[in-house]
């Protein structure tokens, strides 16, 4: 892993490279392409999870007693931006399978590319709970800094964002909009083209991964 500031992880571990250049090909078929999102949710997940507390316990081995180490501290809380982020939960739950999970609804007009949320539901307690809030693409960052914003307003505190591929811009955007929010992200891409995709991205999550195109 790469720390490129200290709030932006680029998780460049060799496998997570091999899987994201298979994902990111036009031959690859639905069923492979939402495997291979909940994997690289999985491997990116041990990244955002890394500075997670633990403390000391005691546990018997069957062969003496010794002092392991658990985690302790906050509960966790899984928040995808629906669409395509619901094709990052389950690797992200294999992982945490404690965690809840609250649902943001978002899909960004296809003219003014600005975000529109449709949909909220978030665990009663959100606000008490380390948020990671999961989409793969962050592209000109709006559908990323409204759900950071709503976040906000329910009470998180210190969110993490996961994504698989972003763009400069849209880093840059979230960086600005929100005091402490850490990304991690497989790939930092180029730049965005016209219709504000990711160039070289991966073409439209959402649609590849419920194979609505
Ligand atoms: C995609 C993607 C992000 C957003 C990124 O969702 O999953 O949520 O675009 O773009 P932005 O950084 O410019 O906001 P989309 O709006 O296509 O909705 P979908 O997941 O329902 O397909
Ligand atoms: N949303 C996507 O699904 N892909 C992009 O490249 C940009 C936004």
């Amino acid at each position: 892993m790469t720390e490129m500031n200290e709030r932006v992880t680029v998780v460049d571990h060799p496998m997570v490279q091999h899987k994201l250049s298979i994902l990111r090909s036009k031959d690859t078929p639905s069923n492979k392409f939402r495997a291979l999102v909940k994997e690289l949710a999985l491997f990116e997940g041990y990244e955002a999870t890394r500075d997670l507390q633990l403390e000391p316990v005691h546990i018997e081995t069957p062969i003496c007693g010794m002092t392991g180490q658990m985690l302790k501290g906050k509960k966790m809380a899984v928040v995808p931006i629906l669409r395509a982020g619901i094709g990052m939960v389950d690797g992200v739950l294999e992982l945490i399978p404690a965690a809840r999970v609250g649902h943001l609804g978002m899909y960004r007009d296809p003219k003014t590319h600005e975000p529109i949320e449709y949909y909220a539901k978030m665990p009663d307690d959100i606000a008490n709970r380390q948020v990671l809030i999961v989409d793969p693409m962050l592209a000109t960052g709006g559908s990323a800094t409204a759900a950071l914003a709503y976040l906000r307003k329910q009470g998180v505190q210190h969110p993490k964002l996961m994504v698989l591929v972003a763009a400069p811009v849209g880093i840059k955007a979230v960086l600005e909009a929100d005091p402490d929010v850490h990304v991690y992200t497989c790939a930092i891409d180029e730049k965005l083209n016209k219709d504000a995709y990711i160039v070289p991205g991966l073409g439209d999550a959402g649609d590849r991964i419920f194979g609505t195109k």
